[in-house]
């Protein structure tokens, strides 16, 4: 791994692109300092200008200079969470310039735990940027294989890591506007953001600041997806004509095509999700239907993710 380790950072240091993995899921990373890397680096994502992207960093301390205040909560929830997967929205200092945060005034800062990760980020010694590693709107993958999948020769170096642990996306908390709010749900839940701070944090107010995460359809498969209740499952298998996939807690249904059975556990079937729409829509199939998970707190994040995965089709 070291030898692999220091081509990636001396890959990075020339603008070039190095997909890693993290324990959400895999990153594709560029030197955040560098205009033409990024920009590259959106082209490649097919990600708008706009749109902002996380810059991580090997430790706290590192991240911080990117930000031109560090309130307490900023303080409290990095001691608590990093190395770990939460994002902090915080007021940008002058080195996270508008090509990282799309123009706005703030900057998404991250201290991931995965052990490769930490090793890059360490040796490269500054920010990387790095939304993860698929094409702007799909699922995003959690292993190397997935990357490669994805991006091909657009990308430059793929470190291997295993699979995501986490398997979904960091927690996003907004700290750049006085009230905690948390943008995107992740594996640290709300509840544990309160805690840690001791008080009440809101949810996602949807007009500002933006994030592409935040778009209608988004983590999705290329194939329509719809959520339905377990007590309709069985009326819509017999009443599509389609080729059907589902994604289920119960047991296969023989007049089903394809039949992927999910964990009952939230963490666990996070760590499965992505794999598992890919999966599905890899099987050739005109309509997956997943099973709606309980509306529980403890599933709002794998809730949120499934939603975005049911938006209208991107053709
Ligand atoms: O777990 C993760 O966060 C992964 C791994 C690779 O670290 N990264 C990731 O990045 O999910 P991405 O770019 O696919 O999603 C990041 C989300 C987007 O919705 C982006 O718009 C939002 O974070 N974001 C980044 N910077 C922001 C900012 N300054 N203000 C508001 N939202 C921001
Ligand atoms: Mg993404």
């Amino acid at each position: 791994m070291k030898a692999e380790i220091a081509k990636a950072v001396e890959q990075l240091k020339a603008g070039r692109l190095v997909a890693f993995p993290t324990e959400t899921v895999y990153g594709l990373g560029a030197d955040a300092s560098n205009a033409q890397a990024v920009a590259r680096l959106y082209a490649v994502k097919r990600r708008p200008a706009d749109h902002p992207v996380i810059v991580h960093f090997d430790a706290a301390d590192r991240a911080f200079t990117w930000a031109r205040e560090a309130p307490e909560a900023a303080r409290t929830l990095a001691k608590r969470f990093w190395p770990g997967p939460l994002t902090l929205i915080l007021k940008r200092s002058a080195l996270a310039k508008d090509f990282i945060t799309g123009g706005q005034d703030n900057v998404g800062l991250r201290v991931p735990s995965h052990p490769v990760a930490h090793e890059l980020l360490a040796s490269f010694g500054g920010g990387i940027a790095a939304p993860s590693a698929n094409r702007f709107g799909l699922v995003s993958p959690t292993t190397a294989a997935h990357v490669r999948a994805d991006l091909g020769a657009d990308v430059d170096l793929v470190l291997e890591g295993g699979p995501s642990e986490v398997g979904i996306e960091s927690t996003i908390v907004d700290l750049s506007r006085g009230e905690p709010v948390v943008l995107r749900p992740g594996k640290i839940a709300r509840a544990d953001i309160e805690a840690a701070l001791g008080r009440p944090v809101s949810e996602k107010a949807e007009d500002v600041p933006r994030h592409s995460g935040g778009l209608e359809r988004h983590y999705a498969p290329r194939t329509p997806a719809r959520l339905v209740p377990v007590h309709e499952l069985d009326r819509e298998i017999a009443r599509l004509k389609d080729k059907v996939a589902v994604l289920a807690f119960s047991r296969p249904d023989e007049r089903v095509d394809y039949w992927l059975r999910m964990p009952r556990n939230p963490q666990a079937y996070a760590r499965k999700l992505y794999a598992a729409l890919r999966e599905l829509d890899s099987a050739s199939c005109e309509t997956i239907l997943i099973e709606v998970p309980p509306s529980a707190p403890e599933w709002a994040a794998v809730l949120d993710r499934l939603r975005r995965a049911c938006g209208t089709a991107v053709t």
